[in-house]
């Protein structure tokens, strides 16, 4: 690009000086650095923005390959003497490292100056330092690269959702009369019919399966936020597939922070991904005979709280990492793997601010990171109140209610362990008389109960003792066709977690 110059020569003495002299002031106030260095690369002058190398004044006469990063000096070695060979500049990226061992990135370019004879006696160096630009760049590009893959999963979402929706009622056509053939006698004494129909029955939960999945995927409902506490989150994620993991010999390491702050989350969301990635961890690991291992671990970081998730399997390679959250990416066989766990997982987590992604660890095996902000958790007391022994303020009572003998059971454990003391009722007569006679800080009931329902009690209770009304929690196994709308007091639904049950309780009772 640049081209040779032939040191000034000509006019008077005064006016060299003085040309010297504004270009001097020229080269001192630039933004750019600019050195002049002999044809061996020694320093004959640097402009004073050379300050953040050494003391400017003791720079000329040192080597000015010198400062520049090992992996990077013979390549610009190389560019110097052809500069030097040729008379042709070049400009050029590399890393400099400073004297107290930080490094930046510098672009330069070179400008070739011939002495009389027509050789190249001195080179012209201006550079400038990138490195902030570059990371910039960089950020920006890492962006964009998210933005895409967010704009594309929600243009996918919504054609998804769509033929989802058409595939259902095919699907329960041919789920529904397979099971009207299997009943009839003419397939029953047919051994290779009924085997026919109970493969075509079992395709087709194949496809609901697929269905489900793309629904869940698709689903573009936001996340419901509460105060959440990680660690309890990931217990009961281990504790839902305590089983698969025991039988296929998976040992799991728990490294989980205690001091964690509780972050706003969806609760049901969340759970996904871990699940999905523990399920993914385990996949990977069914090849290797040694140990297995998957380990959870939990920490703190700068405004976030990280999940790592690891296993010790085969990894993940190189050109699929960049592959692996695209919605369809799989690379297990037909009919194993669907390929969106990941992209599910990608879109939750970024639902909630947060990040993920996924490295391969040095000794083999693959690392999914989590990070979630830690916003404004409302109520909650960071480090408080993460599901374990009492968190709730000594000598409150609690009632529970409830007809079947291993909630019951399960409930008082758990109140045990959150520092309450309970008492209890198997029936709604036996509930008005104790909450007509003792003093609760809170009444835990079922809704259906034999006689009479959780809400109808509850309004006989507020009667009774009006400030019973702030203190009302419902346990309901229904899925949404218990008539709790004009009840204003938590519900809990079952079967819930010994967290959720904190959560509930929390919500009516003073904590500690
Ligand atoms: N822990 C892991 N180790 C190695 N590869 C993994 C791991 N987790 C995910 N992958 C890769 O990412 C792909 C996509 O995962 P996912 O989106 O959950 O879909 P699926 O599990 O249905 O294949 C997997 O097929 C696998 O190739
Ligand atoms: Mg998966």
């Amino acid at each position: 690009m640049a081209d040779e110059k032939t040191a000034a020569s000509g006019g008077g003495r005064g006016s060299i000086e003085e040309t010297g002299a504004y270009f001097r002031l020229i080269a001192e106030n630039l933004t750019d650095m600019v050195a002049l260095v002999d044809a061996s690369g020694r320093r004959l002058y640097c402009t004073p923005n050379y300050g953040f190398l050494d003391d400017p004044s003791r720079l000329p006469g040192t080597d000015s390959f010198n400062d520049i990063h090992p992996e990077d000096r013979e390549r610009i070695k190389d560019i110097f003497f052809e500069t030097v060979r040729t008379g042709k500049g070049r400009s050029t990226q590399y890393r400099m490292v400073l004297k107290d061992g930080s490094v930046r990135r510098i672009q330069s370019q070179g400008v070739a100056i011939k002495g009389p004879d027509g050789s190249v006696s001195k080179v012209l160096v201006v550079s400038r330092d990138v490195t902030e630009m570059n990371a910039a760049a960089e950020r920006q590009k890492a962006l964009e690269a998210q933005l895409f893959q967010a704009e594309k999963l929600s243009a996918l979402g919504k054609t998804i959702s769509g033929v989802a929706h058409e595939l259902n009622n095919p699907l329960t056509g041919i789920m529904g009369f397979c099971q009207l053939l299997l009943r009839d006698d003419s397939i029953q004494n047919n051994s290779r019919h009924r085997e026919d129909v109970i493969t075509i029955f079992k395709e087709a939960e194949r496809c609901q399966k697929i269905v489900r999945d793309l629904t869940t995927f698709a689903r573009k409902h936001k996340p419901e936020k509460k105060p959440l506490g990680v660690n309890g989150l990931l217990e009961d994620s281990i504790n839902l597939q305590e089983y698969q993991m025991s039988t296929h010999g998976v040992k799991v390491e728990k490294d989980l922070c205690p001091d964690l702050p509780k972050i706003m989350a969806d609760r049901h969301q969340l759970q996904q991904v871990f699940v999905n990635l523990m399920v993914n961890a385990q996949d990977a690991m069914r090849p290797v005979s040694g140990g297995k291992t998957l380990s959870v671990r939990t920490r703190k970081t700068d405004g976030t709280i990280r999940v790592e998730i690891t296993d010790n399997g085969p990894g993940i390679p190189e050109e699929n990492l960049s592959r692996i959250f695209e919605p369809f990416f799989t690379t297990k066989e037909v009919g194993k793997g669907t390929g969106l766990g990941l992209s599910l997982s990608y879109g939750i987590v970024s639902e909630h601010g947060g990040r993920i992604w996924a490295e391969n660890v040095p000794g083999g095996g693959a690392r999914f990171c989590v990070e979630i902000p830690i916003t404004d958790v409302r109520d909650i007391p960071a480090g408080k109140g993460e599901g374990r022994a009492g968190v709730f303020r000594e000598g409150q009572r609690i009632l529970i209610v409830d007809d079947e003998e291993q909630i019951i059971k399960l409930v008082v454990r758990a109140c045990g362990l959150l520092n309450l003391s309970s008492d209890t009722a198997r029936d709604p007569a036996t509930a008005r008389r104790k909450i007509a006679a003792g003093n609760y800080d809170c009444v835990l009931c079922d809704y259906r109960l034999p006689g009479q329902n959780g809400a109808e009690l509850f309004q006989w209770a507020v009667a009774a003792r009006p400030e019973l009304k702030k203190a009302w929690v419902l346990m309901t196994g229904s899925t949404g066709s218990d008539d709790l709308d004009d009840i204003c007091c938590p519900v809990l639904k079952k079967p819930f977690s010994l967290e959720a049950l904190e959560e509930a309780l929390g919500s009516v009772l003073k904590r500690a």
